[in-house]
């Protein structure tokens, strides 16, 4: 596995790989590797010939009061993971790499970036589109995986590609889970050991959301008050939404659109804000 600081060391790399004709996927990644991002790898090893990985922890994408500081960080051991999985190539810029003084250029989405979590998160997905764009541009991949944990980043990022018309297939990967049913997230770390038992209710209100709606319950204010109360009865966390979006264009919905519906939760437990979601 090729281990690559800058710009200069991505484009020689994969410069190298694009003559010999191979298609190239990136995961765009910020680290504290899990089982969640190695689904992304192990997909992008079906869609191409070869694998980059890229893990930066993106300061531009977290507000000043956000976790940025404590954000999980395990370089060794996420080397360690990719090598077992045979990626082709880590790459690991610096901040001063990515966002050289006088960095002044960011992307904004009109609406997607406004609601939900960007709604909590004011600048969140400006950041989030930024780094992207610039890894984009830096790797020139084919492919580009993306977990559907983070529906809202998929479908904001999908979009960017479908606006700038860049030639790259989007996939959206299955969100990954712990056997309680906790999604796998590096931010689970920073969890207590009671709050890391709370947070299965989080899937489990969604889940009982599901069943209500498969036995008729179409009406999305029933539906998000029962998962609140869910997650609100059943765990510390403070609730920062439930929401039931339309999946294309993640406005709000007065009920259950089959093949179009993305019921979306955050929660903040002390250290570490948590998401979850489920598509109908
Ligand atoms: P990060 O949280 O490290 O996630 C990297 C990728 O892994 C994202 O596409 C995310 O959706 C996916 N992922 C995380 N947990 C997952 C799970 N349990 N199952 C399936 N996929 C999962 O998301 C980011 O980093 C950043 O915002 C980034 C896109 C890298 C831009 O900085």
């Amino acid at each position: 596995m090729e281990f690559l600081r800058t710009q200069q060391e991505v484009r020689e790399c994969v410069g190298a790989w694009k003559i010999s004709g191979r298609r190239l996927a990136l995961v765009p990644t910020m680290g504290a590797l899990h089982e969640g991002h190695l689904a992304l790898v192990r997909r992008a090893k079906q869609e191409a010939d070869a694998v980059i990985v890229s893990i930066f922890v993106n300061p531009l994408q977290f507000a000043p009061n956000e976790d940025f500081e404590r954000y999980p960080r395990s370089l060794a051991a996420d080397g360690a993971l990719l090598r077992t999985e045979e990626v082709g190539a880590l790459f690991c810029p610096s901040a001063h790499e990515m966002y050289p003084e006088n960095f002044q250029t960011q992307v904004t989405l009109d609406k997607l970036s406004d609601v939900l979590c960007g709604h909590s998160r004011p600048g969140h997905f400006r950041g989030v589109a930024t780094v992207v764009l610039k890894l984009f541009h830096i790797v020139q991949p084919d492919v580009a995986l993306f977990g559907w944990k983070d529906a809202q980043q998929f479908i904001l990022l999908r979009r960017m590609v479908e606006d700038l018309n860049l030639p790259i297939k989007m996939i959206g990967v299955e969100t990954v889970r712990e056997e309680d049913g906790l999604a796998m997230s590096s931010r689970n770390a920073n969890l207590s050991g009671d709050e890391r038992r709370e947070a299965p209710a989080i899937y489990a209100a969604l889940q009982g959301a599901r069943e209500r709606i498969e036995s008729g319950e179409l009406t999305a204010e029933t539906l998000r008050r029962a998962i609140a109360e869910k997650i609100q009865s059943d765990t510390h966390a403070r609730l920062d939404y439930v929401e039931i979006v339309s999946l294309d264009k993640l406005q709000p919905l007065e009920e259950i659109v089959p093949g179009n519906t993305l019921i979306a939760v955050a929660v903040q437990f002390p250290r570490a804000r948590l998401i979850d979601n489920i598509r109908l």
